[in-house]
């Protein structure tokens, strides 16, 4: 997807499935869902509100997204297929507004009649999920009433970063109360995260474009705050990308002075490159789709399974710990980046398609 110029240069490179358009007049809004694949189950991810430069700028990051979320299920064994929708509204709504075009964008989740499964994403919150079901039960994960609760999915994301973060500072001989982990954006997940961190005993500095989001955590014992341009070039253990995706480019990589990476961040690399970058620097980088994949496991696996909270908790820590570690060690045999061994991994288990273990 990376050198696309066009809308049409963007669909005919996607090796997904299907692109559901749909332009929602009332509320001056674009709705995009991607179903990139179906290959071992309906198509799941979350819904993206947010505003963007224009419609190929939404599309792409609806495309890109929705072939996350194939990799990060593929990854983890679970029978679920990938995509993503994305909602744009081109002006600022009001409440009413805003709920009136959740409400229609419901009604295309159930047309969809169970190909696309929905969660929270930036943008949207598991209130939106209860006004999206009115229309879209039963496909919307995420209702403050679910099992998941009003928190959503981001408790178990951050327990996924966090697990991903012990593994390499333990590769790294760096005891986690002696880290140093730079976490950029503390929102949602970023501040669970930085909560987990510092009851670990880690040191963390903290970024965000949102001087409320800083406020929040910045009288803790064990925080600093940079500002966000900063971020990226601090010397650390672990560098904590929790933003939006691209955040690892041509451009930032040759600036970092982390050891390692691991964070929520979707599509953190802005181009398939960034991977051989960070490996000729010698950062090890934990490839975001295997370890962001704790919020969809867990709520997809607590509401489509019957998976308990604690159940979902074991699942997430073993999905991120046993991939990565398998990432890891076939980089280090092959001499490739860590992301390119990860997508084989992913790919190798979406061949495998329904035999893929899963109790
Ligand atoms: P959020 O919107 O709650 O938090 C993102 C934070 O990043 C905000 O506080 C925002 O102000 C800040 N930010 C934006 N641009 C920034 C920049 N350039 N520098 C510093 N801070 C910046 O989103 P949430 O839910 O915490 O998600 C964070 C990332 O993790 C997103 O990329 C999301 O797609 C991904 N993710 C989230 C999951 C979840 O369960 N919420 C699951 C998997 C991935
Ligand atoms: N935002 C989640 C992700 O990117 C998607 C998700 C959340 C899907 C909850 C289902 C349920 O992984």
């Amino acid at each position: 997807m990376t050198g696309v110029s066009t809308l049409e240069e963007a669909l005919a490179a996607w090796d997904g499935e299907q692109v559901i358009l749909r332009r929602d007049a009332e509320a001056d809004a674009w709705i995009i869902v991607a179903l990139h694949s179906s290959a071992l189950g309906p198509a799941c991810g979350g819904t993206r509100m947010r505003g963007y430069a224009g419609l190929r700028e939404a599309v792409v990051d609806a495309l890109a997204l929705a072939g996350g979320m194939t990799l990060k299920f593929a990854a983890a064994g679970f029978p679920a297929g990938g995509g993503k929708a994305v909602i744009w509204p081109s002006r600022p709504l009001a409440q009413a507004e805003r709920d009136g075009l959740l409400r229609r964008y419901g009604a295309v989740v159930a047309s969809l009649a169970g190909a696309f499964r929905t969660g929270p994403d930036v943008g949207t919150t598991p209130r939106d999920m209860d006004v999206i079901a009115e229309a879209g039960a039963p496909y919307v994960y995420c209702r403050t009433c679910s099992t998941a609760g009003p928190e959503g999915s981001a408790p178990h994301t951050a327990i996924g970063v966090l697990a991903a973060i012990e593994l390499l500072c333990a590769r790294l001989s760096v005891p986690l109360d002696a880290a140093h982990v730079v976490v950029q954006g503390v929102g949602s997940v970023g501040a669970r995260l930085v909560r987990r961190l510092l009851a670990a005993g880690a040191r963390v500095t903290i970024a965000d474009v949102d001087a409320r989001a800083t406020a929040a955590l910045a009288g803790l014992p064990r925080v600093d705050v940079v500002s966000p341009a900063r971020a990226l070039e601090l010397p650390c253990d672990v560098l904590s990308p929790c933003a939006l995706g691209g955040a690892l480019s041509e451009r930032s990589v040759p600036r970092l002075r982390c050891r390692a990476i691991a964070g929520a961040a979707n599509n953190m690399l802005a181009t398939p490159e960034d991977d051989e970058r960070l490996r000729a620097r010698g950062v090890l980088y934990a490839p975001d789709f295997l370890v962001n994949v704790g919020g969809a496991l867990a709520i997809t696996g607590i509401e489509s399974r019957g998976w308990s909270r604690e159940q979902a908790t074991a699942r997430v820590r073993a999905a991120v710990r046993d991939n990565l570690a398998e990432v890891l060690a076939s980089a280090a045999r092959t001499g490739r980046g860590t992301d390119a061994c990860a997508r084989e991994l992913a790919r190798a288990r979406l061949g495998a398609g329904a035999s893929t273990p899963c109790p």
